[in-house]
């Protein structure tokens, strides 16, 4: 198991080049499936869930390459219906695969993703929406089985904008016979880089991002090569801004879409941070404490991110007076509190509650990672903290965050690697 060694510096300098959104590489991976064609797919970042992707597929029958940012898709060779039980239950992001698998081949088997570390997870409304457009699902041991013969598009009411119910159903909408429209849509940019994506293979998706999105159903018949290229990701560019307002810093975010993070970027000004924009670079400039916020609550997009949560709490552990942190997205997802604790964060939690009062500053102490941005949020209170951090399990972190100590090495942090 890989650990963290990252030394307190209390500041940052540097530049950090933001890469390609990971929730926008994987539905947009997936949804390759659905014609077989061959995809030149750019900025998809280099992360453990992006090379479980790929392995599904080839593991299907496509041909897939990655190199330098590049994937290389060609699913004309689809062989099967069946995503592999093994590695979905690795990667639970698999399930978007349910409605571009169905959508090819009019068959699904797809097991069960279940829970994962911040929560139960439900697909219910996954299903519920595929059901509403024709496909016949029941389970058999854990695995879905999906059938449908004729299906035709429908109106469908989302009882929560749930980002991947959104992604399936869109997925599998676009070769329905006539139009579906979803209502209470997830609006998040990634679902808007998926219509793109979409609308550049000849489908035809309107309305992302408004929270009412319109697929026409059609077939696609030709076999041009599809070129595209991903949004840069928007958490990772949050993660990085967590890390330099909470110290004395000054560092250059390039390749972001400011819009796509303004809920952050807002939260981290009102703390007292200045950031400001030039030339599509943002600049982050920060004096060290920052003023606690009185309370923040999680909201799908463009609310202030789930995703953003643990990073956030991380730059209040040492902000000047009293946070209320309200988790209102997943059910939970404060596994990095008692890690935070151990490097002398004063937080307490009731239900989907944080109370973070504010201390001067955190001290070094060994502590697990127990989730991808739990585990961004103890590598930012190590490098603000007194003395010597370690945070094993990496491997949580490395899932999604692209050359992670490569580029916290260039905004000047002292953090090795070691394998035990
Ligand atoms: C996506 O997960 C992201 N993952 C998550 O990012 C992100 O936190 C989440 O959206 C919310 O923004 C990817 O895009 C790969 P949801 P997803 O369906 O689609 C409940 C990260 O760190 N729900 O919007 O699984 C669910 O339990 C990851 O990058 C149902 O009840 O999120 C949760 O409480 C973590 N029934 C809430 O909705 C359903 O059928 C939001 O889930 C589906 C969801």
């Amino acid at each position: 198991m890989g650990s963290f060694i990252i030394e307190g510096i209390g500041n940052l300098e540097g530049i950090v080049e933001i890469g390609g959104s990971k929730n926008s590489a994987l539905p947009i991976l997936a949804s390759t499936v659905i014609v077989g064609k061959e995809y030149i797919i750019e900025n998809i970042p280099d992360i453990e869930d992006v090379r479980m992707m790929l392995e599904i597929l080839s593991s299907m029958g496509c041909k897939t390459q990655y190199e330098n940012g590049i994937a290389l898709i060609d699913t004309t060779e689809l062989n099967t219906y069946s995503v592999p039980e093994n590695l979905v239950k690795k990667i639970r992001s698999s399930i978007i695969l349910m409605g571009a698998v169905l959508c090819r081949t009019g068959n699904v088997e797809i097991a069960f993703p279940g829970g994962c570390e911040i929560g139960l997870r439900p697909i219910d409304l996954h299903l519920k929406g595929l059901r509403k457009l024709g496909v016949e699902i029941h389970e058999k041991n854990g695995i879905l089985c999906g059938s449908v013969k004729e299906s035709l598009g429908c109106e469908i009411q989302l009882d929560y904008p749930s980002v991947g119910a959104t992604e399936n159903i869109m997925l599998f909408a676009v070769g329905a016979s006539g139009k579906t429209i979803i209502y209470n849509a997830a609006k998040e940019p990634e679902i808007v880089d998926l219509q793109n994506f979409l609308n550049k293979c000849g489908f035809m998706v309107s309305g992302a991002g408004t929270g009412t999105i319109i697929i026409e159903g059609k077939k696609i018949e030709d076999n041009e090569l599809i070129e595209y290229k991903i949004i840069s990701d928007r958490i990772e560019a949050g993660t990085y801004l967590s890390a330099a307002a909470s110290m004395k810093s000054k560092i250059y975010i390039k390749n972001i879409e400011k819009e796509h993070f303004k809920s952050i970027t807002s939260l981290y000004e009102d703390a007292g941070c200045e950031i400001r924009e030039t030339h599509g670079t943002v600049v982050v400039s920060s004096r060290g404490r920052l003023k606690a916020l009185e309370k923040v609550t999680t909201q799908p997009y463009p609310g202030f991110p789930t995703d953003m949560q643990a990073q956030f709490m991380a730059s209040m552990a040492t902000a000047d007076g009293n946070t209320i942190i309200e988790e209102t997205v997943f059910d939970s997802r404060y596994k990095h509190v008692p890690e935070l604790q151990k490097m002398g964060a004063d937080i307490t939690t009731i239900g989907r509650v944080a109370i973070i009062n504010g201390v001067s500053r955190l001290h070094g102490a060994e502590v697990d990672s127990k989730d991808l941005r739990g585990g961004a949020s103890l590598v930012i209170a190590a490098i603000g903290a007194e003395g010597t951090t370690k945070i094993n399990n990496i491997y949580h972190i490395n899932r999604g965050y692209e050359k992670f100590m490569e580029k916290l090495r260039n905004l000047g942090v002292i953090i090795t690697t070691i394998v035990e």
